[in-house]
């Protein structure tokens, strides 16, 4: 289908993406070019943002979000509910410029592009469920009847946003809808890998209504611009998805403000001898593999007791070797990876872990950024890959003694984003959940996010506060108080 709303982005893709206040404009200073990881063609440049013009959008925004807090919550909800059935009209052009700039395969690409719509949804919908509370003092000891105070949701102000690569629509489709929804003004910064797909994304939500001066897209290299949004007075709360070391930075510089912060993860999947062999190895490979690896909620690790370690590698080998490998537009499982740098990356942890031992089972082949999905057993607490996030297709398997064994392990962990534990006794399974120091466990199932109404967070390295529909819009509000004071029971006799 031929778009009206999506034909500037289009138009000015090869030549430098610049919005500015809703309106799409011709750019003159230095672009990023974005090229395919997967054959480094073309797919577009856009603005690379100095420090004026990003004063310039931060006082838009906060002018934008004056009047847009006063727009109905209702008005907010509609708009973001038109947002994503555009969305669905044009999924399938989202998903090929998806596939084309982040190298997803195309049923991922257009699960993202789907989800997405279907999250603007729920949010618009939770929106308008927001409320506040009622007290009264006397609930308090030694007060009386006198006071009664009531609660309000407001919003913060102005929100960065601020997505990584792997998601460049989902993840900030999470930031920007429940930002909007509660009445927040949102400044996009996009990962540069995946900063056309954010303009195709905001191309889509300005037609649907929302303001040119509530929404901005701001372009340019996290390390040359970042520090400079994040320590911006005009940002009133960071909505950061990315790495543990970009976050952690942001943590340092951004003062007194909320932020929100997902990061890395080292997502461990245990499995105990009793546990259902087939269905923890299918889990596990799809978990660890799907977007060749490049998913923060990816399994990066087995724990597996030492009397099932061989069953269950048997299970796996033939999964791992089935695991496809190719090109976005052949629907492969494992794809390019994002830059060189990535895929050397992946290749220093294999070529540690055999160099201390390790027993390759399949994989260690490599042509440029394309790694084969590589499983390691007898990995062991010397090696770098089982500790560190590799974000691409290597799994390593680590034996032990016993569950409480592989607790330890799962939990020394700088990280703690998910973990699985693949038991069928449910009092020990619960025992593992309640003992492991991760946001979420997942009982005989693989590390996952969604459904994106679940809540979605991190503990140490992994992050800081809560995702998911309704956690992010209470993220990204704040409680407004006002106490109604009464003046003593009135003679209701005299009033007429
Ligand atoms: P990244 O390098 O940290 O980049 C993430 C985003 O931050 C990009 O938009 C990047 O822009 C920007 N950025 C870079 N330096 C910055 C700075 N100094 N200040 C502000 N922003 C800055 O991470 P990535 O490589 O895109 O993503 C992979 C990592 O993200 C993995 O560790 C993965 O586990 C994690 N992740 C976590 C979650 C979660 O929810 N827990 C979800 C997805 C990914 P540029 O692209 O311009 O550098
Ligand atoms: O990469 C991190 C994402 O939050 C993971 O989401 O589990 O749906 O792939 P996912």
């Amino acid at each position: 289908m031929v778009s009206t709303c999506l034909a500037p982005v289009r138009a000015q893709q090869e030549q430098g993406l610049y919005l500015r206040a809703g309106q799409w404009q011709a750019w003159s200073g230095p672009t990023l070019t974005v090229r395919s990881p997967a054959d480094d063609r073309l797919i577009g440049r856009v603005a690379a943002f100095q420090s004026e013009q990003i004063d310039e959008v931060l006082e838009a925004a906060v002018r934008g979000q004056k009047a847009w807090e006063q727009v109905p919550v209702a008005e907010r909800a509609r708009i973001l509910t038109e947002a994503a059935a555009l969305m669905e009209t044009h999924a399938e052009e989202l998903a090929g410029v998806l596939m084309a700039e982040i190298a997803k395969n195309r049923s991922d690409s257009r699960d993202e592009v789907v989800r997405s719509a279907d999250l603007l949804r729920v949010t618009a919908e939770a929106g308008r469920r927001l409320a506040g509370e009622t007290l009264v003092a006397d609930a308090f000891p030694r007060f009386r009847r006198n006071k009664v105070g009531m609660t309000f949701r407001v919003p913060l102000g102005v929100i960065l946003a601020i997505p990584p690569f792997n998601y460049p629509i989902n993840l900030a489709v999470s930031k920007i809808a429940p930002a909007l929804v509660s009445g927040n003004a949102v400044v996009l910064k996009p990962p540069s890998q995946g900063a056309i797909s954010a303009h195709y994304l905001a191309a889509l939500l300005l037609a649907a209504g929302v303001p040119g001066d509530v929404l901005h897209v701001v372009t340019g290299r996290g390390s040359e611009i970042g520090d400079y949004l994040v320590t911006h007075p005009r940002v009133n709360m960071i909505s950061f998805t990315g790495s543990s070391a970009t976050g952690n930075r942001i943590a340092k510089l951004a003062g007194m403000i909320p932020l929100n912060l997902e990061l890395g993860g080292k997502d461990a999947a245990i499995v105990l001898s009793d546990a259902d062999l087939d269905r923890a190895a299918a889990d596990i490979v799809s978990g660890a593999f799907a977007y060749s690896g490049q998913r923060c909620t990816a399994v990066k690790r087995v724990l597996v007791t030492e009397p099932v370690a061989d069953a269950l590698i048997e299970r796996m080998l033939p999964l791992v070797e089935r695991v496809s490998v190719g090109l976005p537009e052949e629907n492969a499982v494992v794809t390019p990876l994002i830059s060189d740098q990535a895929a050397d990356y992946v290749q220093e942890l294999i070529d540690d872990a055999l160099a201390k031992g390790a027993r390759l089972l399949t994989g260690n082949r490599r042509q440029g950024r394309l790694l084969w999905p590589t499983l390691l057993d007898g990995v062991t607490e010397a090696m770098r890959v089982a500790w560190e996030e590799p974000f691409g297709p290597v799994l390593p398997i680590l034996r032990v003694p016993n569950a409480a064994e592989a607790v330890r392990i799962a939990n020394a962990s700088e990280y703690g984003l998910q973990s699985s534990i693949f038991s069928r006794d449910v009092d020990v399974a619960l025992q593992v959940a309640f003992q492991l120091e991760v946001g979420t466990v997942q009982i005989n199932g693989k590390t996952a996010r969604g459904p994106d109404h679940f809540p979605f967070l991190g503990t140490k390295s992994s992050g800081l506060g809560v995702q998911g529909v309704h956690y992010a819009i209470e993220a990204m509000t704040r409680v407004k108080s006002v106490v109604v004071n009464l003046q003593g029971p009135p003679d209701l006799a005299t009033v007429r």
